[in-house]
């Protein structure tokens, strides 16, 4: 499969989905969108654990940004110990299981900050989270080089290409273009008619987060109720299915989104091709497959309530909260399933596309 000379691809997000404020960061909070663009600042470590188990940042490498930011902001604001450092590793890492780029980061701040005597570990956990956070930037860039070919081919071939993707890994949910989006970004920038299928993804809409980003990008896209998924891969109206992922497993079998594995059997089934994409700190090499990979379980709430604005005409367009389902329903919330390596025709990564078998080749510093 395809490695390298990808051509340069240089994408800017309209508004950062995380920077440094002082000694705080300051986040978009997802939670508001798509109905509105609210930057909050979290100035604690307690605030930065909130705003990642409740979604305010989400998506698998803005996740494991976050939290490297907390780091940061933990060393600064709390005392630079070893018990500080320890006690915010611990609560940024208990925030959410299965995106491994949360582990990932920490591991990587822990790595980087222990050994320096505690006066220099402030600076150095800022700089460590900025290059965290600039090497996000880059590896999205290369992942949208990297998958354009696959597009522009499909596109030369057919004279347009639809692309069907699943929750949102696009720009919200990295520093930079975004994983499975980036690909879609570099096409629509270089005049390639692209056309992304979004599905809801039931239960927290992160469907509607992408179908935000597309319209403020100007890409062409058509929200489809989850369940339609399958009906319109059968009926031949997706030419490819891209996907993000929080984790990988050494053999490729792939943790995304619950519903994921359903488009991936939909795919497989109508023989359309179904890529993932996602960087390097993505990857867990310590899963043998997909059976070890920590499903997160989520509460009854984001099911039994939904959230939006008022059409009415009252209230004041912040977003609020309507009861669906009566309290003390019996409910199961498992927010990630695991898709097969063999359902997989590549994996569309920083350094190239691979079949999920190659992965150890494409990074044999990580495999040992
Ligand atoms: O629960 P979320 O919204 O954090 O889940 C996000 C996803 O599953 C994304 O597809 C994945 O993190 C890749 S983001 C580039």
């Amino acid at each position: 499969m395809a490695t390298m000379n990808a051509t340069a691809y240089s994408f800017r997000p309209p508004v950062p989905t995380l920077r440094r404020d002082g000694n705080a960061i300051a986040i978009l909070d997802q939670t508001q969108l798509p109905f509105r663009s609210e930057i909050r600042r979290l100035a604690s470590t307690t605030e930065v654990a909130e705003a990642i188990a409740s979604m305010r940042v989400r998506g698998a490498p803005l996740i494991g940004a976050s939290a490297a930011f907390g780091i940061a902001i933990a060393l600064a604001t709390e005392g630079s110990d070893d018990a500080t450092l320890d006690r915010a590793l611990a609560l940024l890492g208990a925030t959410r299981p299965t995106a491994v780029n949360l582990h990932w980061a920490l591991a990587r701040m822990g790595a980087a900050l222990r050994p320096l005597v505690p006066a220099h570990r402030p600076a150095a956990a800022w700089h460590e989270a900025e290059a965290i956070a600039a090497d996000d930037a880059a590896t999205c860039a290369a992942i949208g080089s990297h998958g354009l070919p696959l597009l522009a081919d499909i596109a030369a071939q057919r004279g347009r290409v639809r692309v069907m993707t699943h929750c949102n890994a696009g720009w919200l949910a990295t520093c930079g273009a975004g994983t499975a989006l980036a690909p879609v970004y570099a096409a629509h920038t270089r005049g390639i008619a692209v056309e992304v299928l979004v599905s809801e993804t039931r239960p927290r809409n992160q469907g509607l987060l992408t179908a935000w980003e597309l319209r403020e990008a100007g890409v062409p896209h058509t929200l489809i109720a989850d369940n339609a998924a399958g009906l319109l891969l059968a009926r031949g109206e997706v030419d490819i299915v891209i996907t993000g992922a929080d984790r990988i497993a050494a053999n490729g079998d792939t943790a995304n989104k619950v519903g994921t594995l359903l488009k991936a059997l939909a795919a497989r089934e109508s023989g359309v091709p179904f890529y993932i994409a996602a960087p390097h700190s993505t990857l867990d090499f310590a899963c043998a497959d997909g059976t070890c990979i920590p499903i997160e379980d989520r509460g009854a709430d984001e099911l039994c309530i939904v959230r939006g604005i008022r059409c009415d005409g009252e209230g004041d367009g912040r977003v609020s909260a309507l009861r669906q389902a009566p309290v003390g329903t019996a409910v199961a919330n498992p927010a990630f399933d695991v898709t097969p390596a063999r359902f997989i025709r590549g994996i569309i990564t920083e350094r190239g596309i691979v079949a999920p078998g190659e992965l150890r080749r494409l990074y044999p510093e990580r495999a040992r």
